[in-house]
């Protein structure tokens, strides 16, 4: 089977083309990913509406890219339609492209652009050879969401395909397979006494905790009361004034900082400590918004040399309070709940000290351990692509909608 795959939930337009083999194993045939981050850094974080505005311009061009690595983008062959196609058509059994534009003009009305842009990719390039389109359809940003799919319903209609619809949580938890487990050679090995999993997905977006049983069976444990952990990162970042997006800037001044010996720092008498918010609640919650206003009231008090001196070990600090947290309830539910594995993922998981860090722990009590490669973290089609490999229910594209709430559980 071969997967189309559409991912635009947050700032990165993505499309991925995957192949599965009848073993279980697969191949990524291709995974073009386009991010937004120069248009949403003069602002901190990401603008909705520029998300939108955005996946709508490039998605086209993505689209192609994707097809064309995919070895699947053939210009239309002639004006005619084959015979077969042509019997059909008088027969009433499949929409002349005519009508079918009119219906696709329906489906894009609230994404002119879009259309504008599909409209001539579908007239010039024949229908690749896919068995069915899957698509980010939540939990994400509603404008951003809709682009994908939307453009999954259009392609689905006019290419006579069905759609999977995929919740985007599930998706970076499934990216974790996108690599071999354990060394094992398929994706059906890959799979052997890795559950019950304890999944902590950290994202700009999302931090969960999630007891994950077989695919498809999952159980939220805990998640974050305010912000993301990503979202943190992006906003200690802000307040610092070093760039966008703030968790790989942070990072990387939190290792200068350390190769300095400035963390955790006395500097002109000043000592960056901060708290570990929640990490000795019960549950299995998180909240990081305490931990950014903490470093808020902690800079409000520095003048501009002070802060620029410190700003290194300032992230450092935050830095290790977040992976504190994160670490010990990780932790805590992979006892509690008597786990074989541990899977890290999402955007934050690229950070180099929570992924030593949970590796550390867990290869101490001999658990299975797994964090996909940095660039399957973050926002991609290949995971998207992969999650619906492991569905087999399929929708008509009049039935898919988004759901920019929707959970795992
Ligand atoms: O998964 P992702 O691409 O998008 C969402 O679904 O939200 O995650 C993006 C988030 C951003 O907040 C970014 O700051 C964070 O992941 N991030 C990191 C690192 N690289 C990306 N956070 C900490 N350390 C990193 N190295
Ligand atoms: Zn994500």
């Amino acid at each position: 089977m071969r997967i189309l795959a559409i991912e635009t939930s947050c700032d990165e337009t993505s499309i991925a083309v995957l192949q599965t083999k009848e073993d279980g194993d697969f191949s990524i045939l291709s995974n073009i990913v386009s991010s937004q981050v120069a248009i949403h850094a003069p602002f901190g974080g990401v603008v909705p509406t520029l998300a939108k505005r955005e996946h709508q311009k490039n998605l086209t061009l993505i689209l192609k890219q994707g097809l064309a690595e995919a070895k699947l983008l053939k210009v239309q062959s002639s004006k005619f339609p084959p015979a077969s196609q042509a019997r059909a058509l008088r027969a009433g059994k499949v929409q002349s492209n005519s009508a079918k534009f009119k219906v696709l003009k329906q489906i894009l009305n609230r994404e002119e652009t879009l259309f504008k842009k599909l409209m001539p990719f579908l007239k010039k390039y024949a229908k690749p050879d896919i068995d069915v389109i899957a698509v980010t359809v939540g939990p994400g940003l509603e404008p951003a969401l809709w682009v994908g799919v939307n453009s999954a319903k259009a392609l689905a209609c006019f290419w006579d395909l069905s759609i999977i619809p995929v919740n985007h949580v599930e998706a970076h938890i499934i990216a974790n397979w996108l690599k071999p487990i354990s060394g094992a050679q398929n994706s059906n090995a890959r799979t052997q006494n890795l559950f019950p999993a304890d999944c902590l997905i950290v994202s700009g977006g999302h931090t969960q905790l999630v007891l994950m049983r077989d695919f498809g069976k999952y159980e939220i444990l805990g998640e974050t009361r305010d912000d993301a952990a990503g979202e943190a990162f992006d906003k200690l970042a802000k307040m610092l004034n070093i760039g966008y997006p703030g968790g790989p800037i942070v990072s990387k001044l939190s290792a200068q900082a350390k190769k300095q010996k400035l963390a955790p720092s006395v500097v002109e008498g000043l000592k960056v400590k901060l708290p570990r918010p929640m990490i000795n609640s019960k549950d299995y919650d998180f909240s990081f918004s305490g931990l950014k206003t903490a470093a808020l009231y902690f800079v409000k008090t520095l003048n501009k040399k002070t802060l620029k001196k410190l700003t290194p070990a300032i992230c450092a600090e935050f830095q290790q309070a977040a992976i504190d947290v994160l670490v010990s309830k990780t932790i805590r539910a992979a006892k509690e709940y008597n786990v074989k594995s541990v899977l890290l993922s999402g955007g934050v998981a690229a950070n180099d000290l929570l992924r030593t860090s949970l590796e550390k722990e867990f290869k101490r009590f001999g658990l299975v351990f797994s964090v996909p490669p940095k660039k399957f973290c973050t926002d991609n089609a290949a995971m998207i692509a992969l999650t619906a490999a492991k569905k087999t229910k399929k929708y008509n594209w009049q039935e898919i909608t988004t759901e920019a709430n929707l959970r795992i559980a």
